[in-house]
């Protein structure tokens, strides 16, 4: 079987997603679970956009060792130079530089001719290749773009050193037999078509995307540029997951394979939820909660007698039936730091005495803890910002007659304070006593709730998203009281605001934490 290359940009076009941002931390993590999945490529960011995200691809190319790290690039020396000297020290670096070759796009952004944007192109992927021979070129709306320039533009940036050609729907427009059949076009009409990997790039704007990229693959694409859960700038991008596992299912109908450890599927999926605050919908194909669950009477008895009545993939090939159940409260921190460490987390002394600690306060509440547990440990102890606002005490009282009450104990830089409010509910108790205190004049724009793993004593994670002024703010928090973890989650998001509010030299774009 041939092999199709998997190019993830999870953290470049992935983080475009409204409401998605990660911080550096979260990012790196991100990237070493993608190095585990097996991803071919990880596009960890677009170093000329902001001093975040610069800093975060250099720290990625740093760390990672056995993936291609990409950054991506405008067609200008300046953004190329930035691209270069965020991933030089990658083991792979590869540079991904882009520019639009729609007549809409020449006509209306760019204010160029057609061959002005070939000489753009030939010149950026030039400059690209004084500093390695690993270049990607996209032409960016490529699909609504004319066909036959398009294939010039490809022939072009070929001839000038670009070793991938990237075609993206820009926009998510495309049909899946109008796709195949420009990819078709483009292999037949691009003379030099064969000295690069032709690539795909798909949007989710009519929920084709992951349909259009296997088109484009059963074509002749031979990558395909993906995310986990789909997230991605709109509607997403063509989601990993699925793609890889129709790869995987339907290989014998397909006749294409990964690289990609299916098993870690499932980690991902929980971390990028995790760290970017969006949840999965139930119904999501293949990490959905609702993915593997038979509800129907005559399903169930179906799936007892012989599994393959009503179920195409196993449970375990996305990851999910790995042996989860890992610690409990007799656990010593020898075998909590080795679970650490197969998760990932290489953490300094210091950090492990701290996650140890609250690891034994959370095996007091719940008899199993299982690796989601871990993963939201470390998410809330490892990846924080400076706590202007410390939780000490929350005491809720709600029920069917009650008003419910709040009374509230905050360390507050430092300095104990107390105070008690009302609210409609117990979480809108426990929200007003804590913004009476800390006098915030934030504004709440989400809230969610999520069971971290299975059971009646899971803990409950929360999400919030706080805004003030043009300072956005992500929270989280879990617990195995929902009313802990939303205090927790909205006394998070209060602390990275604060710290925003203290680095006033960050770009606008990093102004979203
Ligand atoms: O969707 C797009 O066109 C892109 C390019 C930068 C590849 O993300
Ligand atoms: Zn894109």
């Amino acid at each position: 079987m041939e092999r199709v290359i998997i190019f993830d940009t999870t953290l470049r076009d992935g983080e475009q997603s409204p409401g998605a941002s990660m911080n550096q931390a979260e990012k790196l993590r991100l990237a070493i679970q993608l190095e585990k999945l097996g991803v071919d490529a990880i596009e960890a960011g677009f170093p000329a956009a902001s001093k975040g995200d610069f800093e975060a691809v250099r720290l990625i190319a740093e760390k990672i060792r056995n993936t291609e790290v990409v950054a991506l690039a405008r067609a200008s020396k300046e953004d190329i130079n930035r691209a270069w000297e965020a991933v030089k020290k990658a083991a792979h670096p590869k540079i991904h530089t882009f520019i639009a070759t729609s007549d809409i796009h020449l006509e209306h952004k760019l204010k160029m001719t057609r061959e002005q944007v070939i000489e753009s192109a030939v010149d950026a992927v030039r400059y690209a290749r004084k500093f390695t021979d690993n270049v990607e070129f996209s032409a960016e709306d490529g699909s609504r773009s004319d066909r036959n320039f398009l294939c010039q533009v490809f022939e072009a940036a070929i001839d000038a050193g670009a070793t991938t050609v990237n075609l993206p729907d820009t926009v998510g427009y495309a049909m899946p037999d109008e796709f195949a059949e420009l990819i078709s076009f483009v292999r037949d009409h691009t003379p030099n078509i064969h000295r690069a990997v032709l690539s795909v790039h798909c949007h989710n704007d009519l929920g084709l995307a992951v349909a259009n990229t296997l088109a484009g693959l059963r074509a002749g694409a031979r990558q395909a540029e993906v995310t986990v859960n789909g997230i991605g700038e709109r509607a997403g991008n063509t989601s990993l997951e699925e793609l890889v596992m129709g790869l995987y299912t339907r290989r014998e109908h397909v006749g294409l394979t990964t690289r990609v450890n299916t098993e870690e599927i499932h980690p991902a999926s929980r971390l990028v939820s995790m760290v970017t605050g969006i949840v999965v919908q139930p119904n999501k194909a293949i990490v959905g909660a609702n993915a593997f669950a038979h509800e129907a009477g005559i399903h169930q008895d179906g799936v007892l007698k012989n599994r393959m009545t009503y179920e195409i993939m196993e449970p375990k090939t996305v990851g999910l039936s790995r042996s989860r159940l890992v610690l409990g409260k007799h656990s010593g921190r020898h075998a909590f730091r080795q679970k650490l460490g197969e998760l990932g987390y290489d953490l300094t002394k210091k950090e492990l005495d701290g996650l140890f600690e609250k690891f034994k306060e959370l095996a007091d509440k719940r008899k199993e803890i299982v690796d989601e547990d871990i993963e939201v440990l470390v998410a809330e102890e490892i990846f924080r910002v400076p706590d202007t606002y410390e939780l000490d005490y929350l005491n809720v009282v709600s029920g069917t007659v009650a008003v419910p009450t709040a009374t509230v104990k905050l360390k507050i830089r430092g300095k104990e304070a107390q105070n008690a409010g009302f609210g409609v509910g117990p979480v809108d108790a426990a929200f007003n006593t804590i913004a009476k205190m800390t006098g915030t004049r934030s504004r709440l724009l989400r809230f969610s709730v999520n069971s971290v793993s299975g059971g009646m004593d899971a803990q409950g994670e929360v999400t919030v998203r706080l805004q003030e002024n043009d300072l956005i703010a992500l929270g989280k928090g879990a617990d195995p009281d929902i009313i802990t973890a939303s205090a927790k989650a909205y006394i998070n998001g209060l602390n990275r605001l604060e710290y925003l509010k203290k680095n006033p030299s960050l770009s606008p774009e990093e102004r979203t934490l």
